[in-house]
């Protein structure tokens, strides 16, 4: 069988030492023995702060990034962020609670999700972060909460917009959709809605995510700042903020190569120019796996190896209920491999035989690399998965037939 084509541009961004993979300078074995535990997640905080400065280097200096907490809300990532981001998007009051707690000001929090329970608007306006509103009667609900409470709600209306994302990915406007409210409908209500019942902050058009697209994405950001400048032409009050949605992808697969951030910054800075009124508010790009996933990686240990009718499956400590999205049950249409590794034996060349690693559910669904070209893959080896820092241990069913839980560490 042919090799595939080579993965190792999207493995790069971590040091390698004597063979061994360093996360935070320290091997896995050592990684390992400090949480005693055989199978975890590992998060490296100098490539997330690389990527930071990546986004810093590109984008024009106005605009702020905000970390959406969902990609890795592991508790000490999120604190180290408080001092790395200018703001952080919530999910859940779960989520809320935990970017409170790292001490961000709550005007830089914001809480989007299109079903927001009552206790959850309740939460969210007590605490003094802005509501992305995503419905009429969402509206209405935080008004009547705000009005019980005393407290005006700080609300900022996310819209679905009428153009859709040009490329693949996942697209999240466009067409009817459950987030937000349909950009027509939001310009009928913005004229005649009471702004004294609420604490009017602005707009959040999200479009889509995971898009290695430079022209769809700066095809989205035109459209965004386009959509802006309407919105805030038929708003009777001050807008104060726009946030531009976020979408930058990372490479996954074989063949994907990283985004090229220098035209959608050039693009951005022309925007700039040609919409003065929204160069003179804040604006905000909300980013997650961007900026974390190529800082994680998932390690677990080989701990058999069979051949069954000539195919040799590793057997590992690990498996879909800690890593879900490489399994390819996260939403992808084909399972592809994520980028793999024995992580003792780096840079040695890979073994000519293509070689399963699975896992221990009872699934041919648990799947952690399928027939791939490992480096002499042994027992008491570590197989790692590369690009695992986002939709990792939370993004997957943990107790999914009972094995342990999944640990983590950023180092
Ligand atoms: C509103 C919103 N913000 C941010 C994100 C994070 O996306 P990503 O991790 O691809 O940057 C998502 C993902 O679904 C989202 O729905």
């Amino acid at each position: 069988m042919a090799k595939p084509a080579p993965v190792h541009t999207i493995m790069d961004q971590f040091e390698v030492s004597e063979q061994q993979i360093l996360v935070g300078g320290k091997n896995l074995d050592l990684i390992s023995a400090i949480l005693d535990k055989p199978v975890f997640y590992a998060y490296d905080q100098a490539i997330v702060k690389k990527q930071i400065a990546l986004f810093h280097q590109h984008m024009p200096s106005t605009i702020k990034l905000h970390y959406a907490i969902k990609a890795n809300p592991y508790p000490a990532l999120v604190q180290a962020m408080r001092d790395w981001v200018a703001g952080f998007d919530v999910a859940s009051q779960k989520e809320m609670l935990l970017a409170i707690q790292t001490g961000m000001p709550v005007e830089d929090i914001s809480f989007a999700g299109p079903s927001k329970q009552e206790s959850e608007i309740k939460a969210a306006i007590c605490a003094g972060v802005t509501l992305h509103v995503e419905s009429e009667l969402e509206l209405s609900r935080a008004i009547s909460i705000g009005q019980n409470l005393g407290i005006k709600p700080i609300v900022a209306f996310r819209v679905n917009p009428a153009f859709e994302l040009k490329a693949s990915g996942m697209k999240m406007g466009g067409g009817p959709k459950q987030f937000g409210i349909d950009e027509e409908r939001l310009l009928e209500l913005l004229p005649a809605l009471d702004y004294t019942t609420m604490s009017f902050r602005g707009f959040h058009i999200y479009w889509g995510s995971q898009n290695l697209k430079v022209e769809a994405i700066q095809d989205a950001h035109n459209n965004t700042f386009a959509l802006a400048q309407k919105l805030i032409d038929a708003t009777p009050v001050e807008v104060k903020t726009v946030n531009i949605g976020g979408g930058f992808g990372i490479p996954y697969f074989a063949g994907e190569e990283r985004l090229d951030l220098t035209p959608i910054g050039t693009n951005l800075r022309h925007l700039l120019d040609t919409y003065p009124q929204l160069a003179a508010i804040e604006l905000i790009i909300e980013l997650g796996r961007f900026l974390v996933a190529e800082a994680g990686i998932y390690a677990s240990k080989i701990t058999d190896k069979k051949v069954s009718r000539g195919h040799t499956y590793l057997m590992t400590n690990g498996g879909l209920h800690h890593h879900l999205s490489n399994s390819g049950n996260f939403g992808q249409v084909i399972r592809k491999n994520y980028p793999v590794a024995i992580g003792n034996k780096m840079g040695a060349d890979s073994s000519s035989e293509a070689v399963t690693a699975v896992g221990p559910l009872c699934t041919p669904l648990d799947t952690l690399a399928d027939k791939m070209h490992l480096t002499d893959p042994q027992i008491g080896d570590w197989l790692v998965v590369f690009q695992s820092g986002a939709y990792g241990p939370t993004a997957s069913p943990q107790d999914f037939l009972g094995h342990p839980h999944v640990h983590e560490i950023l180092l």
